[in-house]
């Protein structure tokens, strides 16, 4: 169906190496600690991450690393590294610089996971190929250098598109458009562009946790968080929900450390939370950026995955006026909502010509091929297709296997939090936890992985609670009936060491609607 990160999507039958899917999932916890900055109001977790099981990555591999990690998890967190810090890895790949050698130890350990699921992938139907005949043309034009925003005619497309769904008050205009090989691309070109190598952006979290390499790879940029909590303080209030206080008592923590931020990033509808900001909430962070002269980047990866009306999604590009047009970055992607995550097609949207230029630049190295954008534009204009046929669809589906994991989940008596959109489910599993730490989080997981149910958990996308997890329901019936029912025993395996909860960790969070 319409997963596009397999590795978390899907209930692999037999991952043959656990240490592989082990390492990317260290990966993750190892970026956060590295390139976000040190979180002031909680302790630090004790875990198996830290430099010294980093410099044990560039000697060891697979069996030798879970070993070597599981010896260290009652070691407390070390003093935190430099970005690029030499010393963190193995001196022996004497080709690269220290940053290259940081940026291959991000392939060798992430990537490793998605090579071995594609290696025992489980997946019984083959899927039906996307084209129509009329996408394969190949005009001498497409195979000579364009310009590096993208040829018109995509732009133009894009922009028509973009009008359309995110409901412009104005059409939007081919000249704001730039398009590139993907969202991760985009916000690395941002980073680059928009900060200097050091300064920050804020980011609520919890937050798609990748997202803090792809702007310090090549950027050098970190992220300064604005920890969210799962706690109820009002009626009007919902779990981990943004508010500017939030986003203030952030800046100000971050300019006291003696860091620069540049910008906010949101993401809308939300990843891991599948939250879903209104358009006064919008409004406020706007407002709040353009008061402090930030960027925002606002990621609608997810747009067209609103599978429930009454969420009332609006895109930022809806709104009657932005507070800061000049400062305000809007990025759009077909990974998600069309389930292309192979192709790489991403655009961003930006009044700033300076901002798009510089982007564009860019593209010299993260550009599409003349043949995609043919196929894109043929894509996209194709609104019949996209509003009879694809986007009812897909939204069925994604509804029914929402509502399918929602339910197994309530039977189950756990928590979860969600709004009707994306392809996650943000799931309390606090109660499983007896001590309530990242290490039980990590061994939770282990354990669900043990029982191939491969699942995200909290700290990879810097949640500051322990022991909540991402579950991805957009698959087919079958496989998650299966996840479910290892979930399930594993859970029941888990359910004996949950005495005694704390009270605000067992009560269930209000925001079940779906
Ligand atoms: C919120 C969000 N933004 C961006 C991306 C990256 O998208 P792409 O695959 O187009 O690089 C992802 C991928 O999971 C995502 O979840």
């Amino acid at each position: 169906m319409i997963s596009s990160y397999p590795l978390h999507h899907k209930t692999p039958r037999t991952p043959r190496r656990c240490s592989a899917l082990t390492q990317e999932i260290l990966t993750w916890h190892l970026v956060i600690e590295m390139f976000t900055l040190p979180q002031k109001d909680f302790s630090a977790p004790t875990t198996c991450l830290g430099p010294t099981c980093l410099q044990d990555l560039g000697s060891s591999h697979g069996d030798d690393l879970e070993g070597e990690c599981s010896r260290k998890l009652d070691q407390k967190l070390p003093e935190l590294p430099g970005v690029g810090d030499s010393a963190m890895l193995s001196p022996d790949t004497s080709y690269l610089s220290s940053r290259g050698r940081m940026i291959k130890w991000f392939w060798d350990s992430a990537e490793e996971g998605y090579r071995t699921y594609h290696m025992d992938e489980y997946d019984e139907n083959k899927n039906p190929s996307l084209s129509q005949s009329d996408m394969q043309r190949v005009e001498p034009s497409l195979l000579q250098y364009a310009d590096w925003r993208g040829h018109l005619f995509l732009r133009e497309e894009v922009a028509k598109f973009l009008s359309f769904y995110c409901k412009s008050p104005a059409p939007l205009r081919p000249e704001n458009v730039v398009v590139l090989n993907g969202g991760a691309s985009l916000f690395s070109a941002l980073a680059t562009v928009l900060c200097e190598a050091g300064e920050a952006f804020l980011i609520p979290t919890p937050y798609y946790g990748a997202i803090t390499q792809h702007v310090c790879l090549y950027g050098n940029v970190r992220l300064a968080c604005v920890y969210l909590d799962s706690e109820v303080t009002g009626l009007d209030t919902r779990p981990f929900q943004l508010t500017v206080e939030k986003l203030e008592m952030a800046l100000r923590e971050a300019h006291s450390e003696g860091v620069k931020v540049k910008g906010l990033i949101l993401i809308n509808p939300q990843n891991p939370l599948g939250d879903i900001y209104s358009p006064e909430e919008l409004q406020e962070y706007l407002v709040f950026a353009k008061r402090h002269k930030l960027h925002v980047i606002v990621d609608e990866v997810y747009m067209l995955s609103v599978f429930e009306e009454s969420a009332g999604y609006r895109s930022v590009l809806s709104l009657e006026r932005l507070p800061d047009p000049q400062r305000t970055h809007v990025m759009w992607a077909t990974s998600k909502d069309f389930g292309m995550s192979g192709l790489r097609f991403g655009t961003l949207y930006t009044e700033n010509q300076d901002v798009a230029t510089a982007v564009a630049s860019l593209c010299r190295y993260h550009g599409l091929s003349g043949l995609v954008q043919y196929q894109m534009a043929q894509l996209l204009r194709d609104r019949d297709w996209i509003n009879q046929v694809y986007l009812p669809e897909n939204h069925a589906r994604l509804k029914a296997a929402h509502t399918y994991v929602s339910e197994e989940l309530r039977a189950l008596g756990i928590p979860f939090l969600s709004r009707g959109a994306g392809f996650f489910i943000w799931v309390d599993l606090r109660k499983y936890l007896p001590k309530g730490t990242f290490e039980e989080e990590m061994l939770l997981w282990r354990r669900f992985l043990d029982n191939k149910v491969l699942l995200s958990f909290g700290k990879a996308f810097e949640c500051k609670e322990p022991g909540w997890f991402r579950f991805v329901f957009s698959d087919q019936a079958h496989r998650l009936c299966l996840g479910m029912q290892r979930v399930r025993q594993v859970l029941a395996g888990k359910s004996q060491v949950a005495e005694d909860p704390p009270s605000s960790q067992s009560q269930e969070p209000s925001d079940q609607r779906r």
